[in-house]
């Protein structure tokens, strides 16, 4: 379940349905999807896309995407800290970030235009899509896994444009967990 953190009201926000309105305000939407059929950790990524079939499909029909994609991303990968530097910086894209996380956990930091930064931690079974133009930034949790589903309106839209506004880095990228919130809104 994700987990939205504002540090400049020092506010935690959980539960489906706060952070599914919290998020509504800035275009992001956010839901929980369940699989069709169980899907273990030793799923191929084709049994991923046929376990969540429905729901790709759906998400497809109403957001014109037409690629789908599974990353899978582990602390041994190759060239990882490369990778990862890409989307650590804030940035945006032509199209939309489309996300549904099947294992790990991921923490993306929104800056909306005239809005405080909030941290956006997604773990197994969130979808997020966050409109194109919206900057952000992403960065992996500790445990450094995090396997999705991604889809696309067109992977070439999918380049990251750079603010170079220097607002990244008055955040550091930690991920809460909800083991450590306590359950509805909490102040920190
Ligand atoms: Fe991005």
């Amino acid at each position: 379940m994700a987990v939205v953190r504002i540090p400049s009201q020092e506010t935690v926000l959980t539960g489906q349905q706060e952070v599914t309105a919290f998020l509504g305000r800035y275009g992001i939407e956010y839901e929980r999807w369940t699989a069709d059929r169980p899907v273990g950790a030793d799923a191929s990524n084709d049994d991923l896309l046929l376990a969540y079939r429905h729901e790709i499909e759906a998400l497809k029909a109403r957001g014109g995407y037409r690629a789908v994609d599974v990353i899978d991303v582990r602390p041994d990968t190759p060239n990882l800290d490369a990778m990862l530097a890409k989307f650590s910086r804030e940035h945006w894209h032509d199209e939309d970030e489309v996300r549904f996380i099947v294992e790990g956990r991921g923490l993306f930091h929104i800056h909306a235009e005239g809005a405080p930064v909030f941290a956006l931690e997604v773990a197994a079974g969130d979808l997020i899509r966050v409109p194109r133009g919206t900057h952000h930034w992403f960065d992996l949790c500790a445990e450094r896994r995090i396997r999705a589903i991604r889809l696309f309106q067109d992977t070439s839209g999918w380049t990251p444009h750079y603010t170079d506004s220097g607002v990244d880095a008055g955040f550091q990228p930690v991920c809460f967990g909800l083991s450590y919130v306590p359950s509805g809104p909490a102040r920190l």
